[in-house]
């Protein structure tokens, strides 16, 4: 059901502090995120072999997860290593003991989590998370997390959705109908999915004008659903990354994060959250409103150019999928072309 042998956007690093986890289900599976004592992140299973409780419920002291009902302990491998209830002359073979570990990369401010085939936390090296060029190892400048009630794929649809933006975002600062216009940019394939290659931006955004600079704008989406929108302003750089992540099949997680190497960016932090918020929520509430009419009809319409990504995105879909099941390489569906359409 949800796409596997890749890394799903976690938690920001921020979110979790040294000797502390957290709960959250992901691709409809539970797990526990902690930071050891060390500050390196990890995730497992958050249920306890034993009798199922969530390991989550237990303590955690910097190095290994307790649970809460008989005091198993697991380390970060996910390796029992203690089962209190055992006398010194009971044998009993911990190795048999485990819970699933799932790697997690900590990337620019963000943990990323693998989820590969059922029973094997081997990490398939080929496709790291995504590392965003010209931006070092800072931390996002602002992060947003919004719960879409949908299913992944029209979470993705909706955000990639070139033509919903004069009629979804229309707001003083940024679209409306009357600046609608021709456009044509060029596409190409890229790693686990394609690029609008890098161009000027287009000139009815208001917001992109306060950046200055003489700038340009790459947007890529690659599997499982992640877009990024990097801008280069001069020798600065301003990214966007949204991060889809299902955590159920009717839920799925939409996290927002924006880089800037502009240091004057940084006080206007208060100010920008509000709009970025809104957006956001215009793409959510737009998304909710479709669900309700997909409870009576499933068919979907994909046309033209302005629906060409979403194609490529159930495309791309399809051929990881087959790969993973043949044990074949991925072959990426996309050519490169130039797509037209009103915006
Ligand atoms: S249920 Fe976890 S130790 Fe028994
Ligand atoms: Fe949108």
């Amino acid at each position: 059901m949800f796409l596997r042998n890749l890394w799903y956007f976690g938690i920001p690093s921020a979110s979790l502090k040294r000797g502390a986890m957290t709960r959250k289900i992901m691709l409809d599976e539970p797990l526990l995120i902690a930071r050891d004592s060390d500050g390196a992140p990890f995730a497992i299973r958050d249920v306890c072999p034993h009798r199922g409780i969530p390991l989550s419920d237990g303590a955690f002291d910097g190095r290994e997860v307790e649970c809460c009902y008989h005091g198993w302990r697991f380390d970060r491998t996910g390796r029992c290593t203690m089962i209190p209830s055992l006398m010194a002359d009971q044998k009993f073979n911990l190795d048999r003991v485990r819970t699933r570990q799932y790697p997690c990369r900590e990337i620019q401010g963000n943990i990323w989590i693998y989820f590969g085939n059922d029973a094997d936390d081997a990490v398939g090296d080929e496709n790291p998370p995504p590392n965003i060029p010209g931006v070092g190892e800072r931390a996002p400048g602002l992060s947003e997390t919004m719960m879409f009630p949908s299913p992944i794929d029209h979470a993705v649809v909706g955000l990639m959705d070139p033509a919903h933006g004069p009629f979804v975002h229309q707001s003083w600062w940024w679209r409306s109908q009357r600046s609608m216009h021709e456009k044509s940019k060029k596409f190409g394939p890229s790693p686990l999915g394609f690029t609008m290659l890098r161009h000027p931006p287009s000139s009815n955004s208001g917001a992109y004008k306060l950046l200055g600079g003489a700038m340009t704008t790459e947007i890529s989406f690659r599997l499982p659903g992640v877009r990024i929108e990097h801008i280069q302003a001069g020798r600065h750089v301003l990214c966007g990354l949204t991060a889809m992540t299902p955590i159920t099949a009717q839920e799925t997680e939409v996290n927002h994060v924006i880089y800037w190497t502009q240091p004057w960016l940084a006080p206007m932090k208060p100010l920008l959250r509000p709009f970025v918020r809104a957006f956001l929520r215009q793409d959510r509430d737009v998304v909710i409103k479709q669900q309700e009419g997909l409870k009576y009809e499933s068919n979907l319409m994909l046309i033209n150019d302005a629906d060409m990504q979403a194609k490529w995105y159930y495309q791309l879909k399809r051929a990881w999928d087959k790969a993973q099941q043949d044990g074949g390489a991925f072959e990426n569906p996309v050519e490169t072309r130039e797509l037209r359409w009103r915006s």
